[in-house]
């Protein structure tokens, strides 16, 4: 422990001087003198006279120095029978193209680029084009709904979207182009123009707003870096809140220091080698660990256009390790257990050398005990869980593998990864004893690469974030924090749900549910699922004289949801209830109704206006309706 502990110390003893000397691992155009600007507390703005481009760091500079053929980017994918790769000068070659494509169309610095795609290499060439332009993109997961992209493109405004003719789901082809369109007709904001990638398994109806992928890339000349300073935005990832209106949760310049930190000091990957996320580019895990990181640190990255299994087995990523000799596996619980269910044994890994893998990290929701031994088990190296948010960008605890590997506590993301102080909080703010459970706060001010602002919206920035706490960032999760200064995460504190690894929000599901004709209202919860981890419960109460048969509404509602927010939201659960249990002063008790669903015993509020109404639902509650797979 004491390597880590040296790191840390100084971390949080001198923050300053600690980002700075890891900020000498990029090429600046302006190598900042000041670390932190903190005029505008509780805002925060790292390396605020720095000038840099991310794109340069994350491609020309490794040509520059002589590696144009590395391998940067492997595409696999099974789904459409292609494997290919590029190396850094390729990758260089056709982000630069692309950035004169968008430029042709008139994105300027500080524009915005909405990309809308599936797992093709190209969405991570659209969002380095963007960056190498100073434009900032803005990457929706293409299992949204027209209306959930619609909202995006309301707050982003962007000049362009970048999109696909179609993605493939399994053995389905989804039409993305459509969904684009009705975004758009939905959204009152018009992008000027539309690129489309045509791809050959489903080509798209083209409009006058839309140009060709290829054939724009053919008639166009390559774009160069524009210099920006550290503080302009890069990017805005919207992400699930407690309301039904999505957080764009900005990243700026210093994004690219903490996660050149965190390739070598956390996940062990250097130039040249080889690191396979399975995510997806929509998601944080995406941005930060398949595009961004490992490109920045000259390794190799694989874009896997598939599903752990059922495209065609289970057996994918192993092949997938073997085939290009993968040294850091990273993935979501939920798909080793969608793995395990297919293959308890794990007899398919002995099909393939899997000698290159040192470590598997998962994240984005809790990794659950039984998940964990399985897999430590059949692959004999450490699988490390991680714990970080859309928000934070990059893990907030880790076991932190490039300095130490610290022994592993199953259940337990390890300890805090520098710059992250870490507060385990009771209602009234006040620091709770190690061991006992709390809501988890960092101490102001966030490391760089964590989220400065949303997206032109300080306010609900502080409204949401930091306000509850003087003085803290409020993660949202509860948890505590052990006497060996191990970090344990219970869950979300708030109506965030985790999906199969897709970041959810109940409220959200509610206020789609609420529009039906037939309700009067309705509550939402997360309960436990064996696979997913999560899957929504919907609670509904229809309005009195209503006299249309209950399934009927409850198909009607579930594909509303579906319709509205996406196939994603997986609310396949839907129950008409009599009457919802409520507090005296009249608010939904979902907490309570989440743990009886979930068995774990949590106390009913003394405040409870009716209990024979909670008593009632018991039975509802407590049936058991998981996913399938
Ligand atoms: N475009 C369109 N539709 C999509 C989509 C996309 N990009 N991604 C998912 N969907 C659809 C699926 O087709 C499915 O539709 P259906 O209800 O018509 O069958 C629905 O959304 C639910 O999808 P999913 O949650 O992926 O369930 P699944 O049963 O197909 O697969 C897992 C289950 C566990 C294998 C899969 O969810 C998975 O790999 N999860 C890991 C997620 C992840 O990597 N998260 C990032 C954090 S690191
Ligand atoms: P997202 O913003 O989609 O990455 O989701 C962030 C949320 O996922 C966190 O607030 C947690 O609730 C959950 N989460 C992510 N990683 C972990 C982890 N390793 N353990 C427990 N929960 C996690």
């Amino acid at each position: 422990m004491a390597r880590y502990r040296d790191v840390y110390e100084a971390s949080v003893a001198d923050p300053e001087r600690f980002w700075l000397d890891a900020a000498k691992a990029l090429d600046w155009h302006t190598y900042p003198t000041v670390a932190l600007d903190s005029d505008r507390a509780p805002l925060y703005r790292w390396f605020p006279d720095g000038k840099l481009n991310i794109c340069h760091n994350a491609l020309d500079r490794h040509v520059d120095a002589g590696h144009g053929d590395r391998t940067a980017l492997i595409y696999d994918s099974p789904v459409s029978d292609t494997q290919r790769t590029y190396t850094y000068a390729e990758l260089r070659t056709q982000v630069a193209l692309f950035a004169g494509v968008l430029t042709d169309l008139g994105v300027r610095r500080g524009d915005r680029v909405v990309i809308y795609m599936p797992m093709v290499p190209e969405a991570a060439i659209a969002m380095l084009a963007t960056a190498r332009l100073g434009a900032v993109h803005s990457v929706v997961f293409g299992g949204f709904a027209p209306k959930e992209l619609a909202a995006r493109i309301d707050d982003a405004e962007p000049r362009v979207i970048v999109s696909a003719s179609c993605g493939i789901e399994g053995d389905r082809i989804i039409a993305y182009k459509p969904l684009l369109d009705q975004a758009i007709e939905i959204a009152e904001h018009t992008p000027d123009h539309c690129v489309v990638l045509q791809r050959p398994q489903l080509r798209a109806t083209m409009t006058d707003r839309d140009t060709d992928w290829d054939q724009a890339m053919s008639i166009t000349f390559p774009a160069p870096c524009v210099t920006v300073k550290s503080i302009e935005p890069l990017y805005v990832l919207y992400t699930s809140g407690t309301t039904g209106k999505p957080k764009g949760v900005v990243r700026d310049g210093g994004y690219a220091v903490a996660l050149a930190w965190t390739m070598s000091n956390v996940f062990d990957i250097g130039p040249g080698e080889t690191m396979f996320t399975a995510s997806d580019v929509g998601w944080v895990v995406g941005h930060s660990y398949m595009v961004y990181g490992p490109l920045l640190a000259g390794a190799t990255t694989v874009i896997y256009e598939g599903k752990p299994v059922g495209t065609p087995d289970a057996a994918q990523f192993w092949r997938v390790v073997d085939n290009y000799q993968v040294k850091c596996l990273f993935t979501a619980p939920t798909a080793l257990r969608a793995i395990r269910k297919q293959d308890q044994h794990g007899t398919r890994t002995v099909e393939y050398d899997l000698t290159s893998l040192r470590y598997l990290f998962l994240a984005g929701e809790r990794l659950d005990s039984n998940t964990h031994r399985w897999a430590s088990e059949l692959l004999g190296i450490p699988v490390i869980d991680n714990w970080w948010q859309t928000e934070t960008g990059w893990p907030i605890a880790a076991n932190p593998a490039g300095i130490e590997l610290l022994p592993i506590k199953p259940g337990s993301p390890t300890v805090p990864m520098p710059g992250w102080s870490v507060h385990v909080l009771d209602t009234a703010g006040r620091p709770e004893p190690p061991g006992a459970e709390g809501s988890i706060a960092i101490k102001l001010p966030l490391p760089p690469g964590s989220l400065p602002t949303l997206w032109q919206n300080d306010e609900r920035f502080v409204e949401s974030y930091l306000s509850t706490y003087d003085g803290y960032y409020l993660t949202g999760d509860g948890g505590h924090v052990d006497a060996d200064g191990y970090v344990f995460i219970t869950g979300r504190t708030d109506d965030v749900i985790n999906v199969a690894g897709h970041r959810l929000s109940t409220a959200g599901m509610e206020e789609v549910i609420s529009a039906h004709p037939d309700v009067a209202e309705c509550a939402v919860i997360g309960i436990h699922d064996v696979l997913k981890g999560q899957i929504p419960r919907g609670l509904v109460v229809l309005k009195e004289g209503t006299a249309r048969a209950e399934q009927d509404v409850e198909a009607e509602l579930i594909q509303m949801v579906r319709n509205q927010i996406g196939a994603v939201a997986y609310l396949r659960d839907v129950a008409i209830v009599g009457a919802l249990p409520k507090t005296r002063s009249g608010k939904i008790l979902r907490k309570t109704m989440r743990g009886i669903a979930d068995g774990t015993g949590d106390p009913i509020p003394p405040t409870i206006d009716d209990i024979s109404v909670l008593e009632a639902l018991i039975p509802v509650l407590r049936r058991q309706k998981g996913s399938k797979q």
